[in-house]
C-alpha cells in the first residue's frame, strides 16, 4: 500500500518496508484500530507503534522514556534479538553498560533496527556506564568512546558512574569520585553524552559528589522494587528534581546464584500480595511490579531476553493499580537488597562493611 491509501482493520503490514511507507496519519489510524481491538496488533506485523510513551524531564533538559529494556546478564547471542524485539515492540530506552560485555551485539541490533527506518536515533534513549577500572580522569573519555563505538552511536543519552568504587585498597576511594565526575562533565561539554548521572550511590555519597559538581546528576539509577523500596533516596532525589531509575524491578531472580544470595526464595515476583494484585487486575506479576514503579514516578528497567515477556513488560501503559493495592505494595514488610554490593567489601578499605558502602 502507499502513503495515501486508507487503512482499515483488515490492513495487513507484513514487513518493515511497508510500515516505513505509511504516512503519519496512516500509522495513527492503525494505532487507533489496534487500540479499539486488543489483540489485533498482528495487523502491524512485528511492529507496535506506541506514540504516547510516558517520559520524564531531566535536569539536563532532555527527556527519558520511563520503560527501558535492561541488558545486564543478557547473554551474547541473545541480547541483540532482545533489543531488536524491544525496539520493534515500542521500547524507546535501552539500558547498557560496558561491564555487561554485550554492548557490541546491542550496537549491531540498534543499527539493524534503525536501518529499517521506522524509528530514528533521536527517538531512542541509550544509556551506558563507566566501569570501576576506568575512573582515572584520563581514562574516562576513552571508556565512553569505546561504549559509543560498540553501541554504534555518535552520542549517548546518558552516561552513569556505575559504582562509587574504583577497586583501590586503602582508607579513601582513589581517584576521588569528584575527580571522575569532573571528567564525566567534560564529556557533556564535548557533546559525547547528553546527560550524566550515577548508579548505586547513597544519599551521603551524592551529597559529597554534588558539593563539587558543576553539573548535577540528572539520573540516579539504583535497585528498587517492592522488596527494596529505597524510599529515602527516592524522596531525596524527588525533592531535588533528580530522576530515579529503578533497576532489577522484578527482584533480579537471575542473579541469585551469581551473587550468592543467602535467601533467593524471597522474590517479589512470587509475593502473595503481588499475586493477588495480578489476579484482581487481570495482569501478570511482572506487569504489576513494572506498573508499581511507574506509579511511583520512577523509570524502570525490566530485563528480559524472552520475546513474550519483553512484549508483556511494556503492556503497562494504559491501566492503573488502584490506590488501595498500590498502598499494599508500597508497604510490604520484607525488605532485602538483591544486589547488595558485598563483592566490594574489603577489610582494608575503602569500604570495610556494607554500612560503609551504603551509608545505612
Ligand atoms: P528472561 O530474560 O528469561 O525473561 P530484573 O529485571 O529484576 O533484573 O529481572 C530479570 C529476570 O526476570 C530475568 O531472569 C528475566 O528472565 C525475568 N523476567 C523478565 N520479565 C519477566 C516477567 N514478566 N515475569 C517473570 N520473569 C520475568
Amino acid at each position: 500500500m502507499s502513503g495515501t491509501d486508507a487503512v482499515s482493520a483488515s490492513t495487513e503490514i507484513h514487513d518493515y518496508t511497508q510500515l516505513k511507507q505509511l504516512s503519519e496519519d496512516q500509522k495513527a489510524e492503525l494505532l487507533k484500530l489496534e487500540q479499539a481491538e486488543p489483540g489485533a496488533d498482528s495487523a502491524i506485523g512485528g511492529y507496535r507503534i506506541l506514540d504516547n510513551q510516558p517520559s520524564a524531564k531531566l535536569l539536563s533538559g532532555y527527556t527519558i522514556p520511563l520503560v527501558g529494556l535492561g541488558t545486564w546478564k543478557s547473554a551474547k547471542g541473545e541480547v541483540g534479538a532482545a533489543v531488536a524485539t524491544a525496539l520493534r515492540q515500542g521500547y524507546r530506552h535501552i539500558d547498557c553498560a560496558r561491564v555487561y560485555q554485550n554492548e557490541h551485539e546491542v550496537g549491531e541490533a540498534l543499527e539493524a533496527v534503525l536501518a529499517e527506518g521506522v524509528v530514528q536515533r533521536g527517538e531512542i534513549f541509550i544509556t551506558s556506564k563507566l566501569w570501576n577500572t576506568d575512573h582515572e580522569p584520563a581514562r574516562v573519555e576513552a571508556a565512553c568512546r569505546k561504549s559509543m563505538e560498540d553501541l554504534r552511536v555518535s552520542y549517548l543519552d546518558l552516561y552513569l558512574m556505575h559504582w562509587p568504587v574504583t577497586g583501590n585498597v586503602g582508607p579513601e576511594v582513589q581517584p576521588p569520585l569528584g575527580d571522575t565526575w569532573a571528567a564525566m562533565e567534560a564529556l557533556v561539554n564535548k557533546g559525547l553524552v547528553r546527560s550524566i548521572g550515577v548508579s548505586n550511590f547513597s544519599i551521603r555519597k551524592l551529597e559529597h559528589l554534588m558539593a563539587t559538581a558543576r553539573i548535577k546528576p540528572a539520573v540516579v539509577q539504583v535497585e528498587a522494587h517492592p522488596y527494596w523500596r529505597n524510599e529515602a533516596l527516592r524522596a531525596w532525589c524527588s525533592e531535588r528534581g533528580i530522576h530515579l531509575t529503578a533497576y532489577s524491578p522484578l527482584g533480579s531472580p537471575d542473579s541469585a546464584a551469581m551473587l550468592k544470595r543467602a535467601d533467593d526464595a524471597a522474590s517479589p515476583l512470587r509475593d502473595p500480595v503481588v499475586a493477588a494484585a495480578a489476579k484482581r487486575l487481570g495482569k501478570n506479576a511482572g506487569q504489576v511490579l513494572i506498573r508499581w514503579a511507574l506509579q511511583r514516578g520512577t523509570s524502570v528497567l525490566p530485563k528480559s531476553v524472552n520475546p513474550e515477556r519483553i512484549k508483556s513488560n511494556l503492556e503497562v501503559l494504559d491501566w492503573e493499580i488502584p490506590a488501595d493495592i498500590y498502598e499494599q505494595l508500597s508497604n510490604l514488610s520484607h525488605q532485602q537488597r538483591m544486589v547488595d554490593g558485598s563483592f566490594w567489601i574489603n577489610p582494608a578499605g575503602p569500604y570495610r562493611s556494607l554500612q560503609d558502602l551504603w551509608d545505612e
